[in-house]
C-alpha cells in the first residue's frame, strides 16, 4: 500500500555551497547538519492513468510553471529507474516560509520517499539519500536524524549522506530568528554558481570545509556544543564571505542579520552560550543548550522589534505513516 511519507528539515553546521556537476547535483565538499523536530513535509505519491503528473501542494493545485521544477524530478526518478508511470503528487508542507526554513530539504526527501514506496523500489537509505539529492542537495541530508554527514562523492553513486549520530544525547537547541519572511533574491542555485566563479576565496572554501569537519565531528563526539556552536559559526561566516567576495558581489544579510550578530556576540561575552548559523537568506539560526535558549529568546525579543523566534530541537529521519 502507498504509504505517506514524512521528512524533516536539517540545517547545515557545516555548509554545501558549491555544485562540481549541476545536473546531478555533486558538491564540491563534504557538509554536514542537524535535523530538526519542528518543520516537516508529508508527502503521498498515487500512480495515476495520465500523460502527465499532477502536483498538489498544501492542498492547492500547481500550474504547469509551478510544478516545473517538480516534474523535472518526476522525470529524472522515470529515467533513473526506468518506469514511465505517471503520478498524483499530494504534498502538505508543515514548514510555513514565516518559520524561516528553507523547504526544498524536507521536500525533495519527503517526495523520493513517497516515490518510492509507491513504486515500491525498496530502496535501502543510501539510494534514498542519493535520490533525495538528485531533487535538492540539502535533501540528501533528510533522509536521516540527528547529526549527518553527506559525502561529497565522484558520481551518482557515490555521493549520498549517513548519519553520524541519529539519536545524540546531547543538549543542544536551535533558535530560529526570523527577520523577513519573503521569497529570498537570490536562489542558492544562483549564489553557489556566482560564488564558485568569481570569488578568489572558492579553494581556500574547500580546504577549509575539510579541516572544519574533521573539528566538528570531534566536537560532537565530545557532546562540546560551544566547540560545536563556534566551528559552525565560522563556517557560515566563511560561506557568506564567498558572496561578499564574488564579482559581482552580493550578499543575503539584512541589516537586522547583522544586529542579531552583534547582539549573539554580547551574549557571548556575558558567558552565555549562543553561535550563529544562517543560511542563504537573512534570518539567523542561534545554536543554544536547552538553558541558554531561553535567554537569547528573551534578549532578541526585546531588542529588535519585528523578529520571531521559533524553537527547534533534534529531530528523526524519514518515517513512513
Ligand atoms: O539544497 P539547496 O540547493 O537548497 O542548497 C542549500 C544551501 C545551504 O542551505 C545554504 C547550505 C546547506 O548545506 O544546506
Amino acid at each position: 500500500m502507498t504509504k505517506t511519507a514524512r521528512a524533516y528539515t536539517n540545517i547545515a553546521l557545516i555548509k554545501y555551497w558549491g555544485k562540481k556537476d549541476k545536473a546531478l547535483k555533486l558538491p564540491y565538499t563534504n557538509s554536514l547538519s542537524l535535523t530538526l523536530d519542528r518543520f516537516y513535509t508529508d508527502t503521498k505519491a498515487t500512480i495515476i492513468d495520465s500523460d502527465e503528473d499532477v502536483i498538489y501542494l498544501n492542498n492547492t493545485l500547481l500550474t504547469h510553471t509551478q510544478s516545473k521544477r517538480i516534474v523535472n524530478y518526476l522525470n529524472t526518478i522515470r529515467q533513473f529507474y526506468s518506469f514511465n508511470e505517471h503520478f498524483r503528487i499530494d504534498s502538505i508542507n508543515h514548514v510555513p516560509t514565516s518559520a524561516g526554513f528553507a523547504s526544498s530539504a524536507s521536500g525533495f526527501a519527503a517526495l523520493a520517499a513517497a516515490i518510492n514506496s509507491s513504486k515500491n523500489l525498496q530502496l535501502d537509505r543510501r539510494h534514498l539519500s542519493i535520490l533525495a539529492r538528485n531533487g535538492s542537495g540539502s535533501a540528501s541530508r533528510s533522509i536521516y536524524g540527528g547529526f549527518v554527514e553527506w559525502n561529497a562523492g565522484t558520481d551518482n553513486e557515490s555521493s549520498y549522506a549517513e548519519p553520524i549520530d541519529e539519536t545524540p544525547d546531547i543538549d543542544i537547541a536551535i533558535l530560529s530568528v526570523v527577520i523577513n519572511s519573503q521569497q529570498k533574491k537570490i536562489s542558492s542555485t544562483v549564489g553557489m554558481e556566482n560564488s564558485v566563479k568569481s570569488s578568489p576565496f572558492y579553494s581556500n572554501w574547500v580546504t577549509l570545509v575539510a579541516s572544519e569537519i574533521k573539528e566538528i565531528k570531534q566536537a560532537i563526539a565530545k557532546k562540546d556544543v560551544a566547540k560545536i556552536g563556534e566551528i559552525s559559526e565560522h563556517n557560515a561566516m566563511s560561506m557568506h564571505a564567498l558572496t561578499l567576495s564574488a564579482n559581482p558581489p552580493f550578499t543575503y544579510f539584512a541589516p537586522e542579520t547583522l544586529r542579531i550578530l552583534q547582539i549573539i556576540q554580547q551574549l557571548r561575552q556575558k558567558g552565555i552560550l549562543a553561535y550563529a548559523t544562517i543560511d542563504a537568506g537573512p534570518n539567523v539560526k542561534i545554536i543554544c543548550t536547552k538553558n541558554s535558549i531561553k535567554t537569547v529568546q528573551k534578549y532578541i525579543e526585546e531588542t529588535i522589534s519585528n523578529v520571531t523566534c521559533v524553537v527547534a530541537n533534534i529531530g528523526s529521519g524519514i518515517q513512513y505513516i
